[in-house]
């Protein structure tokens, strides 16, 4: 059984990784809104991330005996200064997220809960995933900046990322 203060705890992040996935999904209207269809596609397939790492949250409450309890999202932003401070601004939340899932860890081991600790360790290699897929991006931008060849290749890897749903018991 969770205790109280674990599962608001959980409850929270399920919060946080809707939020993630609102902010994605405005970060790919943004670049739509610009013709980046590729750089769209690649927010788009974070945003459906988002929602599975929801999922498992939501799910690993109710395994728990827990109540999901959902609370309202936040607006995200709607509009970056360049492609360039979209990723910046991506790969800023995720390294916020990394030390929100590592604030849950503390709790977990301070409740001696060491399901929940077990539970979240997948969110801890995920992280170190997430970082380092927007910091990829955001080095090329670094590297390409105002080229807009670059921009236009860039564009057409983003293009073929495609979302894979972990796999159950994952
Ligand atoms: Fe759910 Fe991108 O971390």
């Amino acid at each position: 059984m969770l205790s109280e203060r674990m599962e608001k705890a959980l409850n929270d992040q399920i919060n946080a990784e809707f939020y993630s996935a609102y902010l994605y999904l405005a970060m790919a209207a943004y670049f739509e809104s610009m013709n980046l269809n590729g750089f769209g596609n690649w927010m788009r397939v974070q945003a459906q991330e988002e929602l599975t790492h929801a999922m498992k949250f939501y799910d690993y409450v109710y395994e728990r005996g827990g109540r999901v309890v959902l609370a309202a999202v936040d607006a995200p932003p709607k509009e970056w200064e360049s492609p360039l401070a979209a990723f910046e601004g991506a790969y800023a939340h995720e390294c916020k997220v990394s030390a929100m899932i590592n604030d849950l860890v503390n709790i977990a081991i301070e409740e001696k809960d060491h399901a929940t600790n077990n539970f979240l360790q997948w969110f801890v290699s995920e992280q170190v995933e997430e970082e380092a897929s927007a910091d990829d991006v955001v080095q090329k931008l670094k590297l390409i900046g105002d080229h807009g060849n670059g921009i236009f290749m860039l564009d057409r890897e983003l293009g073929q990322r495609v979302f894979s749903a972990p796999a159950s018991g994952e």
